[in-house]
């Protein structure tokens, strides 16, 4: 039976359950996370949240006060969510209300699965590669002229999934006076060395017809725990909230994350990170024969001119690697991987690996 491709990374389990070993003895280049064990804190309040008798505050507000003090923004203009999945859901109740929504390609396709739930018309807007530089830059010149006559809403996330391409706040402000709404997701915007100068944060506080959402997964490395976060008009997280589950976010989430956003010297110390393995990833794969979109962020679109699934499936299980297939993103093909940047060691384990597949094609 013909494999679908996966249309997300970070399927540790089932990648384990195929190679007959335990997750822990996979190593995971497919989901683009921070790879260092989460601040200590974290566990700490943790530990102090098991009293699991007690509902979470139904407006979580002491949350919901940690993250305005981060972003100094009004606390209603902030809505904790059960991931940053979740409140794309609710987003695109509201963009599915204003008729066709326009989604860049290769892009990020949980907005899709989103705007299903509500009936949602959306488009695919052609998304060129590769790109020119690292940094800020504009959205290019013919994706903007695709989007000039746009009517609907439009979806961007910032900086770009799957190239890692940061767009300059100028030229997402620049849309933002022709859309009816802009949902900007800034997933992993503060993993970006300089990342925070091009957010939209501030301004959706108060901007009538702009959304952005964040999530806490990437930067912590908390994916078990899910929690991210919507900045909006409070009008309008005051209606989403009316549609929601009570308590979408669990008591352990929110004391998790009141801790983490109060914690600026963690994402000193990510940017750190991605502003050293980055140049030296993409150094080292680039004397290898590889082609690496410049990426500003903690994974990088890489491609060789020819078929990687055989490759793909060496690596997974020869060296139980997992990296993540892009024939799920629209314009890409079996050319194409997206690797999450590791540490150094395991990084290094990672070219090994890749030094040995080729070698024994070559064989
Ligand atoms: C661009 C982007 N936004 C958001 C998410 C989801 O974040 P969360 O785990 O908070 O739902 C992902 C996860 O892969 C992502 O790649």
């Amino acid at each position: 039976m013909a494999q679908v491709p996966p249309r997300h990374g970070g399927n540790l389990q089932q990648a384990a359950l195929r190679l007959g070993c335990a997750p822990e003895q996979v190593l995971d280049f497919s989901a683009s996370l921070v790879p260092f064990a989460p601040p200590a804190a974290v566990r700490r309040s943790l530990r102090q949240a098991l009293a699991l008798q007690v509902y979470p505050d139904r407006s979580y507000s002491a949350l919901r006060q940690a993250i305005a003090l981060r972003h100094q923004v009004p606390a209603d203009a902030v809505l904790p969510g059960n991931g940053a999945a979740e409140l794309f859901t609710w987003a695109a109740r509201d963009a599915a209300a204003l008729g066709l929504n326009h989604l860049p390609a290769p892009g990020f396709a949980d907005y899709e699965r989103a705007l299903r739930c509500w009936g949602g018309r959306w488009q695919h807007e052609h998304l060129q590669l590769p790109h020119q530089q690292v940094g800020p830059q504009e959205l290019p010149e013919a994706f903007r002229s695709q989007l000039a006559h746009l009517q609907g809403p439009l979806w961007l996330t910032n900086p770009h999934n799957p190239t890692g391409q940061l767009w300059s706040q100028e030229s997402l402000l620049a849309l933002l006076e022709r859309v009816p709404l802009l949902v900007v997701d800034e997933a992993f915007l503060p993993l970006v060395p300089g990342g925070e100068q091009h957010s939209l944060v501030q301004l959706a506080s108060q901007h009538p017809r702009l959304v952005v959402i964040r999530s806490l997964t990437k930067l912590f490395g908390i994916a078990g725990l899910r929690l991210g976060y919507a900045i909006a008009e409070p009008q309008r997280l005051q209606r989403w909230s009316q549609w929601r589950d009570p308590w979408p976010v669990n008591g352990l989430a929110a004391a998790a994350g009141e801790r983490l956003m109060a914690d600026a010297a963690w994402t000193k110390k990510v940017q750190a990170w991605v502003a050293t393995e980055r140049p030296w990833l993409v150094d080292q794969l680039v004397r290898r024969g590889w082609q690496v979109s410049p990426s500003s962020c903690n994974f990088l679109l890489v491609q060789r001119g020819h078929a990687l699934e055989n490759w793909r499936q060496r690596l997974e299980q020869q060296h139980r690697i997992l990296v993540r297939d892009c024939r799920s993103f629209i314009g890409l093909d079996e050319r194409w991987w997206r690797l999450a940047l590791l540490d150094r060691r395991r990084n290094r384990r990672l070219l090994r690996a890749l030094d040995q597949v080729q070698a024994t094609d070559r064989a």
